[in-house]
């Protein structure tokens, strides 16, 4: 374990500063996985919008399985990337055809969704059925690349396999921990160890943060270059 610190470090930090009150920390996966999709590529507060008014329309995935597809699109307008909508509504209709509308509840097999990524699995699996599964978007990497000074390329393949390895090298080591140490690491990248103008003073990693003991905050994690 490159350090035993990391996993507890960030579940007392969520605990005690991390978000409490969003509507999707529930333990139903539909509700979680719904609100996964919607937080791919929509802010927070935009989400927090549209999230009850989906949910009041398609309380259970059976529900959305049914609806016309028009039906979903109409309550998706103004969230963008229709594309997620269609998925959506086409991975219900897997829950209910594939798993006898039981939801699945290993990263395996809710990658088999459509719509759902590696990434996505690992955030349902852990808020949903707290397994160890890592997550692994654009501000955990961020993350990763400044409390271990890591300046790979983001583009390279093997450079993205060794950040997944991390990932998973960090877990903690129970499983009641995963929803408060995977919300961590998504609130840590959103609100704290952000892109530009980090608030290093109120990071738990602060002080075994190595791009930070190195100056190389602004530097890390490296641009793409196109
Ligand atoms: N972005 C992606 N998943 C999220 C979550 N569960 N909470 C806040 N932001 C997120």
């Amino acid at each position: 374990n490159p350090n035993p610190d990391f996993a507890a470090r960030l579940v007392g930090w969520q605990r005690r500063h991390g978000r409490h009150n969003l509507p999707w920390q529930v333990s139903d996966p539909y509700a979680v996985w719904l609100s996964e999709i919607m937080l791919q590529q929509t802010q927070v507060q935009t989400v927090l919008d549209y999230y009850p008014r989906f949910l009041a329309r398609f309380p259970s995935v059976a529900d959305l399985a049914a609806a016309p597809q028009d039906d979903v699109l109409a309550l998706w307008a103004g969230l963008g990337y229709y594309s997620r909508a269609r998925n959506l509504h086409k991975a219900a209709q897997q829950v209910v055809g594939e798993f006898g509308g039981h939801f699945p509840q290993t990263r395996q097999e809710l990658e088999r969704l459509c719509g759902v990524g590696r990434s996505t699995a690992a955030a349902i699996s852990a808020f949903a059925f707290l397994q160890r599964e890592a997550i692994l978007d654009g501000n955990v990497k961020r993350v990763l690349c400044r409390v271990y000074a890591l300046d790979g390329n983001p583009q390279d393949k093997k450079f993205e396999q060794q950040l997944w390895q991390l990932a998973e090298n960090l877990l903690p080591s129970e499983n009641r921990d995963m929803p408060a140490y995977t919300q961590g690491l998504m609130d840590l990248g959103a609100t704290v160890c952000k892109r530009s103008k980090p608030l290093c003073g109120e990071c738990p990693m602060a002080d075994i943060c190595e791009a930070k003991r190195q100056a190389r905050i602004d530097e890390l994690p490296r641009r793409k270059t196109a």
